[in-house]
C-alpha cells in the first residue's frame, strides 16, 4: 500500500505534491519522492524516511521548479526501504517517470525479458520494470505505450506517469488499486485518495479498473484499456477531510477490519500457483522440511494468539510438535533448541523488542529462523534467516485486526506446505484446504456485513464489568484474541479460559448477568463446550455463542448466537474472530473510548 499524487497546472507542482502526500502518509511512510518537469527535463528527488525528509531535501519543494509532476509515499513491497528503491522510477535516460501503488505479480518475468533486450535496472522494485516496459513500448505515443503495458502486466496498480516529450500532461491508470482525479481551478490532480486533493478541489472523478486518465492544466480526458475515449461524471465531495483519510470510516480500526478480505486475498493468492503452495521466500527444500524436528513459535500479544492457533494446525495437519512462547518469556527461559528445530517469529511491526530479542536468542544458538512480518525492511525482517511477509499494508489502529488475519493465513499456508512435504496429506487434501482458504475473503465480508446486529448487542454491554471468553482447542485461541480485543480498547476487564478449566476456580466469579462469550467452532469439542456453557448459564451467566452455521441446537444453551459460515476446522479462527473484533470495537465506541489509540498502549512496543 502506497500513496500517489500528480499535478499539472499554473502553480508550482512540488509544493502541491508535498501537500497531497502529507494527506496520504497513512498509506505508507518508509520513503517518499517526486519527479517534476522543469521545462527542459524531468528531475527526481527521493529520500528514505518520513515525508519531512523529502520536504527538507527539496526546501519544501522549491528546489524542484516546474508545473507538472508526480509524487509518492511508499510502503515497501518489492525491495527494502531505501533511496534507490523509493519512487518515482524512471527509464534509463529519465524521459519517463512513474509512481506506483500496487504489486506487479509477473515483474520478474518482465524484468528478465527486458534484461535480455539490454535494459539495465538499478533498483529491486517491480515499479522500475514498469518504467522500462513503458520505454520499451513507447514509440512517440504515450497512450499507446500505456495500453500495451496494461496488456502485459499482471497484478494491481495505480500509476502516475510523466513523459518529457509531453510535458503538459500527467497520465494515470489503475487496476485494483485506488485512484481519483481532482478537477481544480488552476490545474488538475491525481491521487490515491480524496484527502490529497481536497485543499484544491471537491470535484473528483473516481477512476475504475483499467481506465486511463490524461490530465492537462485545463482538460481531462479518459480512455479505456484499448485507448478508446470514454465519458465520466465527476462527483462533489461533501465529507470532511479527517473522515476522508479514513476512507469514510469513523476509525482506522473499523477501516482495517473492513480491509480484511483484501488482506487475506493478498497474503494468500501470490503463494498459490497452479493449485500448489509456493512460498519461495521460505527457501527450504522438501527434504529440509522433512528434517524439521520441532517448531517454536515466538511472538507477543495478538501475534502470539495466532501462534497458539497455528500450533493446533501444524500439529494436526503436519504432525510436527510445536511449542508456542511469549517472546518475553522465551528469551529468559533458556529454551532448549535442537539444530533441526525451526523458530518462527511473528510480528506485525517487526520491531517488537521482546520478539527481536527472542530471534537473536535463537540465532545465537544457530537455529534456523523464519520471520512472519508485515513491515518490510523492519528489524525482524532484516535479521531473520528467512522472511515471509504478510501483505496487510500499514496498520494504523493500535489494536491489530488485519495483520492478525494475515498472520493466520501465512501460518495456514506453511502448515499445509509442511504437511504435504512430509507426506501427511494427499494432493487432493491440499486442493480441498486451498479451496476453503480461497473462500475466506467472501465469508469474512459476509460476517462484516452483519455489523449492525453486533453493534446493537455491544450497546447492551457498555457497562459490563467483567466478561469471560471460553473455548477449547482452536476455540480457546480465538477466545484469547476476542478477550484482548475487548479489554485493550474498551477497558472492560475480560479473561479467556479453556472452557474445561473454568470449574477449577474461575466459575466462582460467575454471577447473575455476567457475560460469557463461548466459542464453539470445533465440531469434535462442540458437545463439551456446550456442557460448559450450560454450567455457566445455570449460575446466572448471559451466554453469547459463536458457532458454525447449522448448530441450531446451541440456542438451548445460549442466550444469543452468532453463526459463522462453514470452513475447515483448522481455519475457523479467521471467521470467528470477525464478530469478536466488531464486538470489542462497538463496546469501545459506545463507551466513548479512544478506539485507535487506547490509553497506555503503543503500536510498536520497542521496549522490554
Ligand atoms: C493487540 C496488539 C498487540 C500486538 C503485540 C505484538 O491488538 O496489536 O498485542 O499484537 O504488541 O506486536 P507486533 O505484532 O508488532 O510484534
Amino acid at each position: 500500500m502506497c500513496g500517489i499524487v500528480g499535478y499539472v497546472g499554473e502553480s508550482q507542482a512540488a509544493p502541491i505534491l508535498l501537500e497531497g502526500l502529507s494527506k496520504l502518509e497513512y498509506r505508507g511512510y518508509d520513503s517518499a519522492g517526486m519527479a517534476v518537469y522543469d521545462g527542459e527535463k524531468i528531475h527526481v528527488k527521493k529520500a528514505t524516511g518520513r515525508l519531512k525528509v523529502l520536504s527538507e531535501l527539496t526546501h519544501d519543494g522549491t528546489m524542484l521548479p516546474g508545473h507538472v509532476g508526480i509524487g509518492h509515499t511508499r510502503w515497501a513491497t518489492h525491495g527494502e526501504p531505501s533511496d534507490v528503491n523509493a519512487h518515482p522510477h524512471c527509464n534509463t535516460d529519465q524521459t519517463i517517470a512513474v509512481v506506483h501503488n500496487g504489486i506487479i505479480e509477473n515483474y520478474l518475468k518482465l524484468k528478465n525479458m527486458l534484461l535480455e533486450k539490454g535494459y539495465r535496472f538499478i533498483s529491486e522494485t517491480d515499479t522500475e520494470v514498469l518504467a522500462q516496459l513503458l520505454d520499451y513500448y513507447y514509440k512517440g505515443n504515450p497512450l499507446e505505450a500505456i495500453t500495451k503495458v496494461m496488456h502485459r502486466v499482471e497484478g494491481s496498480y495505480a500509476l502516475g506517469i510523466i513523459f518529457s516529450d509531453y510535458p503538459d500532461t500527467v497520465y494515470s491508470v489503475r487496476k485494483d488499486s485506488p485512484l481519483i482525479v481532482g478537477k481544480g481551478t488552476d490545474g488538475n490532480l491525481i491521487a490515491s485518495d480524496v484527502p490529497a486533493v481536497l485543499k484544491y478541489t471537491r470535484e473528483v472523478f473516481f477512476i475504475q479498473n483499467e481506465e486511463i486518465a490524461c490530465l492537462k492544466k485545463d482538460a481531462i480526458e479518459f480512455y479505456n484499456v484499448d485507448g478508446e475515449p470514454i465519458q465520466k461524471e465527476s462527483k462533489m465531495i461533501e465529507w470532511d477531510v479527517n473522515a476522508a483519510e479514513k476512507g469514510g470510516y469513523e476509525h482506522f480500526m473499523l477501516k482495517e477490519m473492513y480491509e480484511q478480505p483484501k488482506t487475506v486475498r493478498d497474503t494468500l493468492s501470490p503463494r498459490i500457483k497452479d493449485g500448489k503452495i509456493e512460498i519461495e521466500e521460505l527457501g527450504m527444500t522438501d527434504e529440509e522440511i522433512r528434517a524439521i524436528n520441532r517448531i517454536h513459535i515466538v511472538a507477543c500479544g495478538s501475534a502470539y494468539h495466532t501462534g497458539v492457533t497455528a500450533k493446533y494446525v501444524f500439529e494436526g495437519m503436519a504432525r510436527i510438535p510445536v511449542e508456542v512462547d511469549l517472546a518475553s518469556e522465551f528469551r529468559y527461559r533458556n529454551p532448549i533448541l535442537d539444530e533441526n528445530d525451526l523458530v518462527i517469529i511473528i510480528s506485525q511491526s517487526g520491531e517488537t523488542a521482546d520478539s527481536l530479542a527472542a530471534l537473536r536468542e535463537a540465532k545465537s544458538q544457530e537455529i534456523k529462523t523464519l520471520g512472519i512480518v508485515n513491515v518490510i525492511g523492519s528489524s525482524i525482517a532484516r535479521e531473520a534467516d528467512k522472511v515471509m511477509y504478510t501483505w496487510a499494508g500499514p496498520e494504523i489502529a493500535v489494536a491489530t485486526t488485519k495483520a492478525y488475519s494475515a498472520q493466520l493465513i501465512a501460518q495456514y499456508l506453511l502448515a499445509i506446505k509442511f504437511a504435504a512435504a512430509r507426506g501427511r496429506i494427499t494432493d487432493q487434501e491440499v486442493e480441498e484446504y486451498l479451496g476453503d482458504l480461497k473462500k475466506l475473503p467472501d465469508q469474512i465480508e459476509l460476517l462484516l456485513s452483519n455489523q449492525t446486529k453486533i453493534q446493537k448487542f455491544a450497546n447492551r454491554y457498555i457497562a459490563a464489568k467483567d466478561v469471560f471468553f471460553i473455548g477449547r482447542g482452536i476455540d480457546y485461541a480465538i477466545s484469547m484474541e476476542g478477550s484482548l480485543k475487548l479489554k485493550e480498547i474498551s477497558y472492560v476487564h475480560s479473561e479467556a479460559y479453556a472452557a474445561g478449566e473454568l470449574k477449577h476456580g474461575t466459575i466462582s466469579l460467575i454471577e447473575d448477568g455476567t457475560l460469557v462469550v463461548a466459542v464453539a467452532t470445533q465440531e469434535d469439542l462442540y458437545k463439551k463446550t456446550v456442557s460448559n456453557m450450560v454450567e455457566v448459564k445455570t449460575r446466572g451467566a448471559f451466554v453469547m455463542a459463536v458457532t458454525n452455521e447449522g448448530n441450531i441446537d446451541i440456542e438451548k444453551a445460549a442466550d444469543y448466537v452468532i453463526y459463522i459460515p462453514l470452513t475447515n476446522k483448522y481455519f475457523t479462527n479467521s471467521l470467528a474472530i470477525i464478530p469478536l473484533q466488531l464486538f470489542g470495537y462497538y463496546v469501545s465506541v459506545g463507551k466513548g473510548c479512544d478506539v485507535d489509540k487506547p490509553r497506555n498502549l503503543a503500536k510498536s512496543v520497542t521496549v522490554e
